[in-house]
């Protein structure tokens, strides 16, 4: 809560950076920081649900806004990474938003849908609900490790157990064929050795059944499967054939796989960049005044902040932090961005 500070008490910026500010306050714990705090409503006066305030006479300002925190550590060093790679953080961007933007509809978020993003090192499932994450769960499991078990269990480099799983994988060993054959150079054997398609597929099975379970388990936990919405499965490891099948089984509830419809980018392994596009490009004024990104003068005034709810529960929360451009350059930066991308794609 904030006391509007202007005489004529008309809602300014000042007032929704000090409201932001005045929520920062609330305790978080030393080793955390926050990432991000999105706002859900701003209550004058006692009514409620406004999206934006500034322009409204009041004297009493309230903020409701999801805080996202995660270890300072890990946040410290992810942006090391980045700065060293020459490049400069504008802001850091909740991965499984970004992807919620593109892969649901307003009524998947509405009503709760589960997003599980199937990458090289992780798969994360996220439940949004209310338009909100509502809770966030990491295995440290993914695409990297079936091809890492491919290549100990076939005695193959981790190269070629990559291009097996990509032209002959398939997720449900029980719909391949032990009669079909394929090629897979081995250490320490001159000639190529003769590999079942079957063979390759339960490979790849145990460890998604694996992954699957763990994630299960950690949905149950909040019950996030009595959702309406269902599972929306994406992220490259998800691009394996069978793979939405499997889910099916597996969590017994209806599964689809996002893929961005852009040319040149139908593929889930760009989920993740579409989504911090259209989820950067969609972002309001009034995220851009809470970041500062209007420029005011005054002080930050913090007052007690207990109608700040904190909704998001959050597991092991290891987001990617991505950049975004200056407001001004932001339409055009967006445009040259996905110019380099299709360069890139078709060099
Ligand atoms: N056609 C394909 N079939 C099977 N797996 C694939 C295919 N294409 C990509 N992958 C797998 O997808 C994984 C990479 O996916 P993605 O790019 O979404 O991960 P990431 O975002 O880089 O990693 P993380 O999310 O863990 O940080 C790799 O393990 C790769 O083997
Ligand atoms: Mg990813």
């Amino acid at each position: 809560m904030y006391a509007v500070s202007s005489e004529n008490k008309e809602i300014t910026d000042k007032d929704v950076q000090n409201v932001f500010a005045a929520a920062k306050v609330r305790s978080v714990p030393p080793e955390r920081e926050i990432i991000s705090v999105i706002p859900e409503e701003f209550i004058v006066d006692g009514f409620d649900g406004i999206r934006d305030p500034r322009g409204m006479i009041g004297v009493r300002l309230e903020l409701y806004a999801s805080m996202i925190t995660g270890p300072k550590t890990i946040i410290h060093n992810i942006k090391r990474c980045v700065e060293k790679a020459g490049l400069q953080i504008e802001d850091m961007v909740v991965q499984p938003l970004a992807i919620s933007s593109v892969a649901m509809n307003k009524g998947e978020r509405d009503f709760g849908t589960i997003l599980i993003d199937m990458g090289g090192g992780q798969t994360s499932a996220s439940v949004m609900h209310d338009d909100q994450l509502k809770f966030s769960f990491v295995d440290p499991e993914g695409g990297d490790l079936v091809t890492k078990d491919i290549s100990i269990i076939l005695n193959t480099t981790l190269e070629n157990a990559e291009r097996v799983k990509r032209e002959y994988g398939y997720a449900i060993s029980e719909d391949t064929s032990d009669e079909e054959f394929f090629p897979v150079e081995t250490i320490g054997k001159e000639e190529p050795v003769k590999v079942d398609e079957k063979y390759l597929s339960e490979i790849i099975e145990a460890r998604l059944v694996q992954i699957f379970e763990n994630i299960k388990r950690a949905l149950d936990k909040v019950e996030a499967r009595d959702l309406p919405g269902g599972i929306i499965l994406t992220g490259g490891a998800a691009a394996l054939p069978g793979v939405v099948d499997l889910a099916k089984e597996i969590f017994e509830i209806n599964v689809k796989l996002y893929i961005p419809e852009q040319m040149g980018m139908r593929n889930p392994i760009y989920a993740t960049s579409i989504g911090l596009i259209k989820y950067v490009a969609g972002l309001d004024d009034i995220y851009r005044v809470a970041k500062g990104k209007v420029q005011t003068t005054g002080k930050v005034i913090p007052l007690q902040s207990k109608t700040v709810k904190q909704p998001t529960v959050i597991e092991e929360p290891v987001y990617e932090t991505e950049t975004y451009a200056d407001e001004e350059n932001y339409e055009e930066s967006l445009v040259g961005k996905l110019k380099r991308w299709f360069n890139n794609l078709f060099e």
